[in-house]
């Protein structure tokens, strides 16, 4: 089966920031995991384009809405290769092959008869572009996201009968404990459901920004069902998706923020079975960059952005501090100073540390020639038993942040390897030669392990380091503790991982 990994598509009506890098971030780290492991990968990312917020934001700017899509989108997109994000394909919903098929796909579920005109009344969120349940309202009918006035609406719509899945959803969920995870969220969802499903608006009459509804010109589909049904379109006419759905439908995971929680978790099974297309497997639903407390969002204004914390450290370090400091799957609060705390403490003095010292010994005592020899069987045997097994069950559970903590615990155990071994004294010793040449050529070893492993979250500095050890793939299966390359090579030229400079020059550059 390949692995078949989605971010939501992001609204274009502002500049892409850390929340949006986070999410890409986590889908990359899934998505190079998965190729390490020798399997196929679809890692789709793009832009939501239609809707109200976008017309709104158009609106606002005195622009037509496709000119700010587009030069949005120019944005997403050039995010993504700063980020390191290997994704396969970038979606627009303006692309006309995703509209043509957004109208095949919805007109055959009305084909099959879930859709039926009616007349809708309730509040609305013009920027969420979402109807509120009267559950849902905030102080005065206020968004309780966006702290807006929510609107009145009355509008005859076409509805999508949702109703008519309470039964299987709740059976999908009874069946298949995993359908959305973390646990919390399975819950919010299921309870959702279970407080009784009410058909939703398939179609909006009052704007013209959408996908053209074919068996009606005056209405174009609600921008959630144009947006949700890129998970689909785009493997019809992704170049890079050669055998389209039949290979990679479904998918196997959506990464999404609690925030779209029910369009994931109830609109779109239900999308699907009225469709008659089979269900993605999960839902994995993260949690909230926080600033201060509150949803890092553009409407609050509080957005940290990711360009310019790539140019100061690099994306390495982006990419490592997002799923370090914030346990993925739960809220967490980021901050400049737990930034550097841990790009020094970790990067620089753990990481950095033991490549540069592995390196600098073998240099120093072995002519930069990695010695041949067994290994220690106290780290084979113990630090290393399992490692990248360890590794890949933690992430097949989308656990991020904890595989990342397995995996450092073994860049701390060299360290300690290092103190108890002290290189230094068995140089000192003609008759310690050969325990010195099991020490190092386990080193050598280990560093390659902890490198292929982290090479998913710091793609650029582990390329450096592999490339310098002369590890040439980047297999899972290399991040064995067993003898392999680098043994009886030379190692490259290795300048600092991540020099410490960096964060001297940043807070210079703050000045
Ligand atoms: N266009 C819809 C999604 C359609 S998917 C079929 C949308 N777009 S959005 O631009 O608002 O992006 C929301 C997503 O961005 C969240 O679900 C999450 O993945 C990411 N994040 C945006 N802000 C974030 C935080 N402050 N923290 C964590 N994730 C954040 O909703």
């Amino acid at each position: 089966m390949p692995f078949y990994v989605t971010t939501p598509i992001y609204y274009v009506n502002a500049a892409p920031h850390l929340g949006h890098a986070y999410t890409t971030i986590a889908a990359d780290v899934l998505a190079r995991h998965h190729r390490q492991l020798g399997e196929e990968v679809f890692f789709l990312t793009g832009t939501d384009e239609h809707g109200e917020p976008v017309a709104e934001a158009a609106r606002a700017a005195g622009i037509e809405p496709k000119e700010l899509a587009d030069r949005n989108a120019a944005r997403f997109k050039e995010l993504l290769p700063r980020l390191l994000a290997t994704n396969d394909f970038f979606i627009r919903t303006t692309d006309p092959q995703h509209e043509a098929k957004v109208r095949e796909v919805l007109a055959a579920v009305r084909e099959r008869g879930y859709v039926y005109k009616g007349t809708y009344e309730g509040w609305y969120c013009p920027r969420c572009a979402d109807f509120k349940g009267e559950g849902d309202l905030g102080e005065g009918n206020t968004c309780p996201i966006h702290h807006v006035p929510l609107l009145r609406e009355r509008e005859e719509n076409y509805f999508f009968a949702l109703s008519r899945f309470q039964g299987q959803l709740e059976e999908l969920y009874e069946r298949n404990p995993a359908f959305v995870a973390p646990a919390v969220r399975y819950n919010e969802a299921l309870s959702f459901i279970k407080a009784g499903l009410r058909d939703v608006p398939l179609t909006r009459r009052r704007l013209r920004w959408g996908v053209t509804v074919p068996w009606d010109a005056d209405h174009v589909f609600y921008v959630w069902f144009d947006a949700l049904l890129n998970y689909y379109t785009a493997l019809t006419y992704a170049p890079t998706a050669q055998g389209g759905p039949d290979r990679f439908w479904p998918p196997t995971v959506h990464l999404i923020a609690k925030d779209i929680l029910r369009f994931h978790a109830v609109y779109w099974p239900a999308l699907l079975l009225a469709a008659g297309l089979e269900l993605p497997k999960q839902v994995f639903v993260h949690g909230y960059l926080l600033m201060e407390g509150e949803k890092m969002s553009k409407s609050l204004g509080n957005v940290l952005d990711p360009l310019a914390v790539i140019e100061r450290f690099g994306a390495d370090a982006l990419r490592y501090y997002l799923l370090r400091d914030v346990p993925f799957g739960q809220d967490g609060s980021v901050s400049t100073t737990a930034f550097e705390l841990r790009y020094e403490a970790e990067l620089a003095n753990e990481l950095g540390n033991l490549a540069s010292r592995t390196f600098g010994m073998i240099g120093r005592y072995r002519d930069g020639v990695v010695p041949v020899a067994a290994l220690d069987r106290e780290l084979a045997e113990g630090l290393f038993a399992g490692f990248p097994e360890g590794v890949a069950q933690r992430l097949s559970r989308v656990e991020l942040t904890g595989a990342l903590e397995y995996i450092w615990e073994r860049v701390r155990g060299l360290n300690r390897y290092v103190e108890q071994q002290a290189p230094w004294q068995l140089a000192k010793d003609p008759g310690a030669a050969q325990r010195l040449d099991i020490v190092l050529a386990s080193l050598a070893c280990g560093v390659r392990a902890v490198a292929i492993a982290l090479w998913p979250y710091l793609p650029a500095a582990m390329d450096r380091l592999l490339e310098a050890l002369g590890v040439a793939g980047r297999s899972l299966s290399l991040a064995h503790f067993a003898p392999g390359p680098p043994l009886g090579g030379r190692l490259g030229e290795l300048s600092a991982l991540f020099p410490k400079g960096e964060v001297g020059a940043g807070r210079e550059a703050r000045r």
